[in-house]
């Protein structure tokens, strides 16, 4: 009986040291079993204001070689952009859009965008949607993809549709309206 009980110790401890090694940041996998989806829309306008004494763009940086034209291929742009409900800014902030945008195209105006949308009001916040895509400025419309999200739009995927509705090419400031389909 004695035997068996240190048999039966030696069993539970050496399974305790082989296993050990894989607590603390390994749980086990459990089958997934997503929430039924559902289908918001957004429509909003994103202000991106490089010019001024309070810009919500800025260039951290850029590419030391001359180029023939004024290009910005490799620019890189931090941003904590105004989401507003109309085009012009006085017309109600509903979030921000914090991240990264780098000039990527080299024959044609093209970004790379790397930005987190946070919604400041209403149902949805304190959530926020992930768009990392291509954004092709040059087009007046233009799609980017919705890649994730974080609280009401935990595992979203999506799409967002782009018009240019104000761009000054000199100073760098667009406004731009955008309407996403969020599934989540
Ligand atoms: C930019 O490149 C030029 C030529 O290679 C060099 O002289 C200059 O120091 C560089 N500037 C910076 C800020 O790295
Ligand atoms: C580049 O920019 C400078 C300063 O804005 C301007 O004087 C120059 O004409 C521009 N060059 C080209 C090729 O656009
Ligand atoms: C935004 O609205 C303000 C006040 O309503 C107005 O003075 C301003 O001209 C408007 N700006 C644009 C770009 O429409
Ligand atoms: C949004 O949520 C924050 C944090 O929970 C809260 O402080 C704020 O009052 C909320 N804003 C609105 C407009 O509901
Ligand atoms: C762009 O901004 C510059 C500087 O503020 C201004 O002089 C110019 O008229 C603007 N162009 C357009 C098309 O709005």
């Amino acid at each position: 009986m004695e035997k068996s009980l240190i048999l039966a110790l030696v069993l539970v401890l050496g399974t305790a040291v082989a296993v050990a090694p894989c607590r603390g940041y390994y749980s086990g996998a459990e089958p997934y079993v997503p929430a039924p989806k559902k289908v918001t829309h957004l429509h909003f306008f994103l202000q991106d204001i490089m010019s001024g004494e309070n810009p919500s763009a800025v260039v951290v940086a850029r590419p030391n070689v001359t180029t023939a034209s004024n290009d910005t291929f490799g620019s890189v742009v931090a941003t904590d952009d105004l989401l507003t409900i109309g085009p012009n800014v006085t017309s109600g902030v509903i979030g921000n859009a914090q991240g990264l945008w780098v000039s990527t195209g080299r024959e044609v105006s093209c970004l790379t965008v790397y930005m987190d949308f946070g919604f400041t009001v209403g149902e949805f916040n304190g959530s926020s949607i992930s768009i990392f895509s291509r954004n092709p400025v040059s087009q007046t419309e233009r799609e980017l993809a919705v890649v994730g999200g974080r609280g009401k739009f935990r595992m979203a995927q999506g799409y967002a549709q782009l018009k240019t509705y104000y761009v000054n090419f000199t100073t760098g400031d667009a406004i731009v309206e955008y309407k996403v389909t969020v599934i989540h």
